[in-house]
Order: structure tokens, then sequence, then C-alpha cells
């Protein structure tokens, strides 16, 4: 079947024009935003371009997947998969970057052409004597392009270990029948906080905005594969299904050993006390904050990072509580509420 008329069960619908203003006004990016699926999920009009190749992708029982909503845990869940996956072969590890190991299923769609000569032209325009024009052409070419043609062409023999931030519904229908995911989830008080500081970390968002406004873009569905709520409960909904392991950022920072067995079980792996200190040790947050391999600070000379930020960033629960007023909490407190109404969700030590 031709790639065009692949089946893709959702038509998009623009933004409404007071909300396409409130991005401009938060975002200093060209791109343009789109919502999208059954919960109409923002996403950058590019997804688009790969859509119905990702929705029908041809899916192995040798795949592996770690899902979340950004900024919970996924790459501590990624490097913890990959290692255990792969016998703990941390050589390998540190050679070859997380993002090479694991092609990010929608990662094209926030390198969107408009933003990104946005950020070259930016760059050249500031002077900036760190950036280096020709790998930051060499990197777009690679970052802005759909994976699944590349993930097509991987050997029937390799495990294929894929990133994403999709919600179930954006994925094949049946997925969980063939492959194997790991899920992670995160208090969304944190979650919002994490994301404000993405936004801002990343050029290719540009967040201008104070906490407040980004806080009052979030909780009516305006940042990226928001609504928030519905994106979890879709993956909670699959938590039994025994190809899917549903975990809590909370807990691996609580109790790394157990989460870390949670995960070997998943697999059918084993780990003797000596290969769980060292894993524990590798996984630590200090252990991350210099680890080239994930720490994403390759990106800088790229021009993509703002200054005063990083990617591992705090690596703490609770932050929350310093960035959310009473006005702003009581916000937060009823939006919880009210997404909570419905599901069995629970996030755990939320109440401590
Ligand atoms: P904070 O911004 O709260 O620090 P993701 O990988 O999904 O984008 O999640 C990023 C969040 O996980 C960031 O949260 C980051 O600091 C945290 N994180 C990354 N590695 C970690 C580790 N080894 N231990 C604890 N937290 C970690």
């Amino acid at each position: 079947m031709a790639e065009k008329e692949l089946p893709f069960p959702y038509e998009y619908e623009d933004l409404k024009p007071e909300e396409d203003e409130l991005i401009k006004t938060n975002f200093d990016m060209p791109a343009t935003y789109i919502r999208l699926g059954p919960k109409g999920y923002m996403v950058f009009k590019s997804y688009m371009k790969d859509a119905a190749n990702i929705y029908n992708m041809p899916v192995r029982p040798t795949d592996v997947f770690v899902a979340s909503y950004q900024r919970s845990g996924t790459t501590w869940t990624q490097e913890l998969v990959w290692l255990i996956v792969n016998d703990l072969d941390y050589e390998k590890a540190a050679e070859i970057p997380l993002t090479q190991r694991y092609p990010f299923l929608e990662g094209f769609m926030f390198f969107d052409e408009d933003i990104l000569q946005k950020i070259g032209e930016d760059m050249t325009a500031k002077g900036d004597e760190n950036f280096n024009r020709e790998k930051f052409l060499e990197a777009i070419s690679v970052m802005a392009k759909p994976v699944t043609p590349m993930l097509a062409e991987v050997p029937l023999t390799t495990t294929r270990f894929i990133k994403t931030h999709l919600p179930m519904s954006l994925l094949p229908p049946k997925i969980l029948d063939t492959v194997k995911m790991v899920y992670v989830a995160r208090d969304p008080r944190d979650v919002v906080v994490s994301c404000y500081h993405l936004a801002r970390f990343l050029k290719t968002t540009n967040f201008q905005g104070s906490f407040k406004d980004f806080w009052n873009l979030f909780r009516i569905d305006l940042y990226s594969l928001t609504p928030y709520f519905e994106l979890l409960k879709e993956a909670w909904d699959k938590r039994d299904n025994p190809n899917m392991l549903f975990l809590f950022y909370e807990d691996l920072l609580k109790d790394l050993p157990t989460a870390i067995r949670r995960v070997a079980d998943f697999f059918g792996k084993q780990l003797n006390e000596e290969q769980m200190t060292r894993l524990c040790d590798h996984l630590s947050f200090e252990s991350f904050k210099t680890n080239k391999s994930l720490n994403f600070e390759d990106l800088r000379e790229l021009g993509f990072l703002a200054n005063d930020e990083t990617f591992i960033r705090k690596g703490k629960s609770g932050g929350w509580r310093a960035y959310f007023d009473d006005e702003m909490t009581q916000q937060l407190e009823q939006w919880i509420e009210d997404n909570l109404r419905d599901t069995d969700l629970r996030f755990p030590y939320m109440n401590q």
C-alpha cells in the first residue's frame, strides 16, 4: 500500500485563534500546533507527515518501548531498561549515546523546519563562538527526519529500543499484543515544574513566560502532548496487560533496587548483589548528571540549549511546592481532583 494511503482514523483540528495567540505570546518559536486523536492531543503540525506511518508501524515481538509523558523519568527508565536487556553492557552504553540507542518515535516533530531555521539564524546573529554551524546542519538533517523508515530497516535479529511520549491512541492499535512496553508516570505537580524548565531549556520551544504563565497554559492543555491526564489514563488502562510494565518515578526514587528487580523480572533477567550495586550506582542522579551518553549536553554546541538550564536537573520529588503560590495551589488541587474523578489512577506518596 502506498504510504499516503495508510489508514489513519483521526482528523486534526487547528487551535482556536485565542489559543494560538497564547502560544505565540509565550513561546518564541514559529511552529504550528494542532490537536489530534480522541482527546485532542497537542502535537506540532509536522507530526502529520508520519502520523499514519507510526499508527501502522509493523511492530515485532522483540521490540522494547519506553513510554511516558515528558519529564516523568523517561531517560532514567530508558537507561535502566537498556542495561537490563543488554546484560549490563556498560561499555556499549557509554559508547553509544542514548538518543542513538533509542530512536525517538515522534522526535522529528519538535524539529520543525521553521523552528530550525530560526535557531540557525538566531545563533548566527548572536555570533556565539561555541556555535558550530556545520554540525548544526548535520544534526538537524537527522533529527528532523521521521524514524519509522529507519526502524523498518533494522535487521529482524536486532532488538529495537524505541522512546515515545505519544498517547496509546496514536500508536499501532494492537501494539501490546506484540511488543514489551515499560511506562513511567510521575506526580503531575513535579511534571509541570520539570516541563516548565524543559520548555525554557530547549530552543525548539523557547518558552519566555514565568512559571505562572506556564502553569496557566499547561492546565488548559496548551503544551506539547497535553492533555496530560488523558494521555496517562490511556496507558494506565493497559497496566494489567502482561506486555506492559507500569512504573512511577517516585518508586524509582524511593527504592531503586526494587524497581530494578521489577524491570529485570519483566524481561526474564536476574541480577546478583554485586550487579545490583553497580547498576544502582550507574543510575544515580550524580552519575547521570555527568554521563555524556545521556545528559543531552551534546546539543549545546549545536545551539539548541538555553545557558541557564540542564536536562538532568534536580532529580527529586516535591519540588513543585517552591513554585506554586496559594492561588495556583488551589487551582492545582482542583485540576487533579477533577481529572482523577473518573479513574482509579493514583500517584504514590502524593499526600505525604
Ligand atoms: P527534574 O526536572 O524534576 O529534575 P525525562 O527523562 O522524562 O525528561 O525526565 C526528566 C526528569 O527526570 C528530570 O526531573 C530529571 O532531573 C530526572 N532524572 C533524570 N535522571 C535521573 C536520575 N538518575 N535520578 C533521578 N532523577 C532523574
